[in-house]
C-alpha cells in the first residue's frame, strides 16, 4: 500500500517531470534529442500515473459516475457495472451484468491509458457502447478518478 495514496497527498516523485521541458526533435540534434526525450517520457511515466489524488477522485466519481456505477466492498452492478478491480480486467468482464456486445467483444483489458482513453471519450474507444456520456475534457480529473478507482480490488 502506498502511504501517500492515504493521505489524499501527491507523492513527492510526481513532480512533474523534475521540471526538464522535453525538447523538440526537428533540429540538427534530432537523434540525441529525441532519444533524451524517449528517456524522460520513460522516467516521467511512473511520475504520472501517482499523480491523481484519490480524494478529489471519490468526489468527482459521487458527481459523475454514482449515478449509474457502484464500487466498494458492497457495490452490485446496477446501471452500468461494478467498478471494483476495474483496473487490470477484462472489458464487459463483470458476471452480474448484461454488457452490450460492443463492449462484450471489445477486446480491451482496462489499463491506466485505455481507461483513461475511454473515460475522455467513450463512444471512441468503445462504438457502440451503452455508455451515455460525454467524456471528461480534464487529464486530471481523470487522473484523480483512476486514482480513486485503483483503490478498490
Ligand atoms: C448514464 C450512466 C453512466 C454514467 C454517468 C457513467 N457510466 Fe460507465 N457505464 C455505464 C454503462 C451502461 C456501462 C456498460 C456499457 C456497455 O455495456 O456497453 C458502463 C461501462 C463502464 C466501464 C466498463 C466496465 C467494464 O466492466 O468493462 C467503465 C470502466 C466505466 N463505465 C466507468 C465509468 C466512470 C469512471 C464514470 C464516471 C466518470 C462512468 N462510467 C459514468 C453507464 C454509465
Amino acid at each position: 500500500m502506498d502511504p501517500w495514496r492515504r493521505t489524499g497527498l501527491k507523492s513527492p516523485a510526481s513532480s512533474s517531470c523534475f521540471g526538464i521541458p522535453v525538447p523538440p526533435s526537428s533540429s540538427y540534434h534530432g537523434m540525441i534529442q529525441t532519444t533524451l526525450a524517449i528517456l524522460m517520457l520513460a522516467l516521467c511515466l511512473p511520475a504520472a500515473q501517482a499523480a491523481g489524488d484519490p480524494r478529489a477522485g471519490k468526489a468527482a466519481f459521487e458527481r459523475k459516475c454514482a449515478s449509474c456505477h457502484k464500487v466498494g466492498p458492497a457495490a452490485r452492478s446496477s446501471f452500468g457495472p461494478r467498478l471494483n478491480g476495474v483496473v487490470g480486467r477484462k472489458a464487459g468482464a463483470v458476471g452480474d451484468y448484461q454488457y452490450s456486445s460492443a463492449m462484450r467483444s471489445s477486446g480491451i483489458v482496462w489499463s491506466d491509458k485505455t481507461l483513461a482513453a475511454f473515460l475522455r471519450d467513450p463512444e471512441r474507444v468503445v462504438p457502440g457502447n451503452r455508455m451515455r456520456f460525454w467524456g471528461i475534457g480534464s487529464a486530471q480529473q481523470i487522473d484523480d478518478l483512476l486514482a480513486y478507482l485503483r483503490q478498490f480490488d
